[in-house]
């Protein structure tokens, strides 16, 4: 079973109460069922995009074809890309080449169904990479897995997924290049500071001037801190001015870096920080870059035991398409650790005081 937002005629919004509720695009409720329908309300509402949830049969991601990305790869990749850029000043051919082997394995893992890239795989306690510039390998790893499954999502194949997910897992070398008490510094940089900041993406072309890439991946790199609105840098590009995978780049790196855990402060839960990113669409993201992230990312995969912050157990039941980060959950336990026996569900669409805290999912299949 799936849900989808399925949007109204505006003449469809007739009788005296609203039959079923009413939502907005993002799957906010405007109008609870039941509701008076008053002519002042049937004016706004017909001057506005309302949608109603339907539900789906066959869903497009069979929780029988969700798996977890497995650690054992995830760690092998971790070390590898640490290996190969460790203290790089200037990159040579070979560590393309070697880099290219990397992301073979990342397709090979993505590739054949729907992956879980929950926290538990994107935030491994990896110790022997607990270094100065661990934090920018881990998160290039983590946002090329994001990016990938973006490009999938968005009909992207061989080559121009290849290039993609090349592009994603250089996109921060050149903070190889900025002094380590930037880099790491807790809290807000100066002025000063976030100039020097700034000039990573096109210290990461610098450093690529040897390898002979080609002009899209080093866009990638190059344009990954643009932003939609023209309010990014380095050049303040706007829209479609902005390489399209660096689109993509933008949008998985800021979900990722949302959710990282910093050895200061503590990651976003997912759920927060992709509807974070729902409301950036537009302005800082392409709105269609947005939708094929909130599609692609498994944010809770079907039969997932969730904890949620009320220390309710449960079982995912359903996912809304339009709106993942509220699913339907079944109840297992209550808040005392008691088996529910009469059948309960929540529906995080409408109990805004609930939220999951945590996922527990083992591959299936
Ligand atoms: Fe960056």
């Amino acid at each position: 079973m799936n849900w989808f937002l399925e949007r109204l005629e505006p003449n469809s919004i007739i009788g005296m109460t609203a039959g079923v509720d009413f939502f907005d695009g993002l799957g906010v409720l405007l109008l609870r069922k039941g509701q008076l329908i008053t002519k002042g309300i049937k004016d706004l509402l017909q001057k506005r995009e309302v949608y109603v949830w339907r539900k789906q049969e066959n869903i497009s991601r069979p929780s029988e074809m969700t798996k977890a990305f497995p650690k054992d790869v995830y760690i092998e990749l971790v070390g590898s890309l640490w290996g190969i850029y460790h203290e790089a000043k200037l990159i040579r051919p070979e560590q393309i080449e070697k880099t290219v082997v990397l992301v073979e394995t990342i397709l090979k893992e993505l590739k054949p169904i729907n992956v879980y890239l929950g926290l538990d795989v994107l935030q491994l306690d990896l110790e022997n990479f607990k270094q100065h510039d661990y934090g920018t390998f881990v998160h290039s790893l983590n946002v090329a897995l994001l990016a990938t499954i973006t490009g999938m999502r968005l009909g992207y194949k061989e080559k121009r997924l290849k290039y993609l997910t090349l592009g994603a897992l250089l996109h921060d070398l050149g903070k190889l290049r900025v002094p380590k008490e930037i880099l790491n510094k807790q809290g807000s940089l100066t002025e000063e500071e976030f100039v020097i900041m700034k000039q990573h993406p096109l210290l990461g072309v610098e450093m690529l001037k040897n390898t002979h890439l080609l002009p899209s991946v080093l866009a990638t790199v190059k344009n990954h801190h643009e932003r939609w609105n023209g309010k990014g840098y380095p050049y303040g590009l706007m829209e479609n001015n902005i390489h399209f995978d660096a689109q993509i780049l933008a949008v998985t790196d800021v979900y990722e870096a949302l959710t990282a855990d910093r050895p200061y402060r503590k990651g976003l839960p997912p759920y927060h920080a992709l509807e974070m990113i729902l409301s950036w669409s537009g302005k800082d993201f392409n709105p269609i870059v947005v939708q094929a992230f909130r599609e692609s990312l498994v944010l809770y995969p079907e039969n997932a035991i969730v904890t949620l912050n009320t220390r309710e157990v449960g079982v995912i039941a359903a996912v809304p398409l339009q709106l993942p980060t509220r699913p339907l959950i079944r109840l297992l336990f209550d808040s005392n650790g008691r088996f529910l026996n009469k059948e309960t569900y929540i529906d995080l669409m409408h109990d805004l005081t609930r939220f999951i805290g945590h996922v527990e999912f083992k591959e299936v299949g």
